[in-house]
């Protein structure tokens, strides 16, 4: 595929799509949204709102970053705090599927909604790629920002309407684009992280508490396996509790477990077989987090498991 043509045509179109309007991008700091940010600021510059939404379920020190990341390449983003939002319309839900229409509900309903609003905008941009579209479409997971293509029609429904330039591309392409339009590194190698982020990595109820316990797995994990070259390494907090001795005494603690898994499109996936005194070190950090006694190591593939667990 010539990717530079891919850019120029997807810079084009939208152009010609958004026309003199205003535009909306919903940054998230990974590879797709953030290749889908610098297309269309470069097809719309200030016709251009960019805005990250912190909505709790982020990586340690995530929001700061990728805002300061953008701002330094002279792309402008508003961060929205709606951290309150999203924890409440998650409170007291443990069913996947319901979890993941919270997420979905709250972020283009209500907080894109109002930043649309006093945007002005009439356009959403999306990072959706093949690879969402395919799995939606095949009834394995709802990706949670795939909607035209299970019927739901964002400009009836939200009041906007969704362009999605990278929707014929896999994460590879996603990659050679990124490179192409200068992203830093960081970015344009950056692991695969979930859309609806730590709450894919927490099987039952999400609360700020057991965000904690997840959060601070995963910046183990992801320092422990950064030089690995593996697709995706992740941790993930189980529903279950678990006997075992602190301090001389008995806790019923939290389990953690450990997945790094080897891939090219997250379409299927091989496990990677990690030295045992890595396991070990990793182990030992993840049992210190307050509350977490065990730690597991996932063995299984996908097919049958899928990457996240929620
Ligand atoms: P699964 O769990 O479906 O994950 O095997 C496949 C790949 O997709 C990522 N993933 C998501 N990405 N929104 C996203 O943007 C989502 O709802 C979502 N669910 C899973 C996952 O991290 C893996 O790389």
């Amino acid at each position: 595929m010539d990717y530079q043509r891919f850019i120029s045509d997807q810079v084009a179109e939208i152009q010609r799509d958004v026309g003199r309007g205003i535009a909306m991008s919903a940054l998230s700091g990974g590879v797709d949204s953030s290749v889908v940010t610098v297309l269309a600021h470069r097809a719309l510059g200030s016709q251009l709102k960019t805005i990250f939404v912190d909505n709790a379920l982020m990586r340690a020190g995530e929001p700061q970053h990728v805002v300061s990341t953008f701002k330094g390449m002279g792309i402008p983003v508003e961060l929205i705090d709606a951290r309150k939002e999203f924890l409440q319309a998650l409170a007291g839900l443990t069913d996947p599927e319901e979890k993941r229409n919270a997420i979905t509900h709250t972020f283009y309903k209500d907080v894109f909604g109002k930043a649309v609003k006093k945007a002005g905008a009439k356009f959403l941009l999306h990072g959706t790629i093949l690879t969402d579209i395919e799995e939606t479409v095949a009834g394995v997971k709802r990706q949670h920002n795939i909607l035209e293509q299970i019927g739901i029609n964002p400009e009836e429904a939200y009041g906007y309407k969704v362009l999605e330039p990278l929707k014929t591309l896999r994460k590879d392409g996603v990659r050679e684009v990124a490179k192409l339009v200068n992203l830093p590194g960081e970015i344009a190698h950056r692991i695969p992280f979930p859309g609806p982020a730590l709450a894919a990595r927490i099987v039952g109820e999400v609360t700020e508490e057991r965000l904690g316990k997840v959060r601070a797995a995963t910046a183990i994990v992801e320092e422990e396996f950064a030089r690995s070259g593996a697709f995706q390494y992740l941790a993930v907090l189980l529903n279950d509790r678990a006997t075992g001795i602190r301090g001389g005494r008995r806790e019923f603690g939290e389990i953690i477990v450990v997945r790094v898994i080897d891939s090219t499109d997250a379409r299927e996936a091989t496990v990677r077989e990690v030295p045992w005194d890595t396991l070990h070190r990793v182990c030992r950090r993840i049992t210190e987090i307050p509350g977490v006694n065990r730690c597991l190591y996932d063995l299984t593939p996908k097919p049958p498991a899928t990457v996240e667990y929620v």
